[in-house]
């Protein structure tokens, strides 16, 4: 039994009631000035005023003090989704955008999310490991701890299951908590160009049972959007995972509203994301279904568009989460303190709301809460060190990472002292 106790921190933390903090409770934070955290065998065991923390405890109980230097603590961030396997960013894409190219019309005459396809395709699975392994160390040193990871540019089975393989490595070869996610409904692949009803059998037919039966997907996604994948089949892809154990989320409503809000209540998705065109009949039967909303304020910044209206949603009762949406085109970042910041600069969340959205929501949205997105008793020590007094300064300290420390399970992962 090996015990660590961290002294002298400024804790913050959402509360975890058993459910995702939506309303007013999204606010809702616990802190401590002289906080205290406790942590055996890599699991939180008491956190809260030192006083109260160490009543009791014998010296010799600890092994190891970490004075925190007044620095604030915090959840380690989940970023509940990526699509960080691939191979290079689409810079060039990025230029086109910028001079007025639209995303959809790259994508649909053959470029956007379909030229990182072919690239991932000739990929060897060693190469592809090593970029999305930097790419997940990268986001540990700003702070993510948990992070899901799509396929989805493999858009064939064989493809896809390297992709998937891939991730797996990654989960077991750094020391951050990955979950998988199967993305065969990204795009329509060249071969089934005008067939997408067909691509939507082979993916029902023969890449979910694949999948499912290798165990390594934990959920399946689908992108749910005008000219790629409509609510109808949607629906047929998602029902076939479900039936086949896998958990069930969608990129909804991103450019236009779809129905895939709709869908995602419909089905009772553990979430939807993007959701910047989503109307308010589709909000509030989210809100109502208890699927939680993942906001990518990145995408919108990297398209220059609107961001999702996250007000209208926390007033509407819907559980708001903010990921980073890392992928080679619409949004080339792993940093949670960008979103953060994004969240609270420009989407008008409070940083308490903030704080909720990027660790337990996401947790929720991911079903890891058991474990992870708040510092509680009984889950994981996962947990970062800011240099600042509040994560306000993850807003305020812009374009650079105010992170000094990253912990999980208790241990010291990554760290500006170090580097
Ligand atoms: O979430 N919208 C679809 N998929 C990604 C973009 C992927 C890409 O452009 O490579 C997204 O924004
Ligand atoms: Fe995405």
């Amino acid at each position: 039994m090996t015990q660590a106790l961290f002294r002298n921190a400024r804790i913050w933390t959402p509360p975890d009631t058993g459910q995702p903090a939506r309303g007013p409770l999204q606010a809702r934070v616990l802190s401590w000035d002289r906080g205290c955290l406790l942590v055996r065998d890599g699991r939180i065991r008491a956190v809260g005023g030192e006083r109260d923390v160490t009543r009791g405890l014998h010296p010799e109980e600890v092994e190891q003090e970490i004075d925190c230097q007044g620095r604030c603590m915090m959840p380690g961030f989940i970023d509940a989704h990526t699509h960080l396997c691939f191979l290079s960013p689409r810079e060039k894409e990025f230029q086109a955008r910028l001079e007025g190219a639209d995303y959809l019309q790259i994508l649909e005459a053959g470029g956007g999310i379909l030229s990182s396809v072919e690239s991932v395709r000739s990929a060897s699975e060693e190469e592809l490991f090593a970029r999305t392994r930097s790419r997940a160390l990268s986001a540990l040193r700003a702070g993510t701890t948990t992070m899901e990871i799509k396929s989805g540019y493999g858009l064939a089975l064989e493809p896809e299951l390297k992709q998937l393989r891939v991730i797996r490595r990654v989960s077991r070869e750094a020391p951050v908590t990955v979950v998988p996610t199967f993305l065969g409904a990204h795009a329509v692949p060249p071969e089934y160009r005008g067939r997408g009803d067909d691509y939507v059998d082979e993916i029902v037919n023969r890449m979910i049972p694949a999948v499912s039966a290798a165990g390594l997907a934990r959920f399946c996604d689908v992108f749910c959007e005008d000219g790629v994948f409509s609510p109808g089949q949607g629906r047929r892809i998602l029902e076939a995972a479900r039936a086949a154990g896998m958990g069930i989320r969608l990129h909804a409503d991103e450019m236009k509203d779809t129905g895939g809000a709709a869908l995602a209540a419909s089905l009772r998705a553990s979430c939807a994301d993007h959701l910047l065109a989503a109307g308010d009949d589709g909000i509030a039967a989210m809100a109502a279904a208890g699927v939680v909303g993942v906001l990518l304020p990145a995408t919108a910044y990297s398209m220059r568009r609107p961001f999702a209206p996250a007000r209208k949603m926390i007033e509407a009762g819907l559980p708001v989460a903010i990921a980073t949406d890392c992928n080679p085109g619409s949004s080339f970042t792993e940093s949670m303190p960008f979103v953060f910041g994004l969240a609270v600069m420009l989407m008008g969340l409070s940083v308490a709301e903030a704080l909720t959205a990027c660790t337990l929501n996401g947790a929720y949205a991911l079903g890891l809460a058991g474990d992870a997105g708040s510092l509680t008793a009984g889950k994981r020590a996962d947990l970062v060190l800011l240099e600042g007094e509040t994560p306000s300064i993850l807003a305020f300290h812009a374009g650079v990472s105010p992170v000094v420390d990253v912990f999980a399970a208790g241990e010291k992962v990554a760290s500006k002292e170090l580097a």
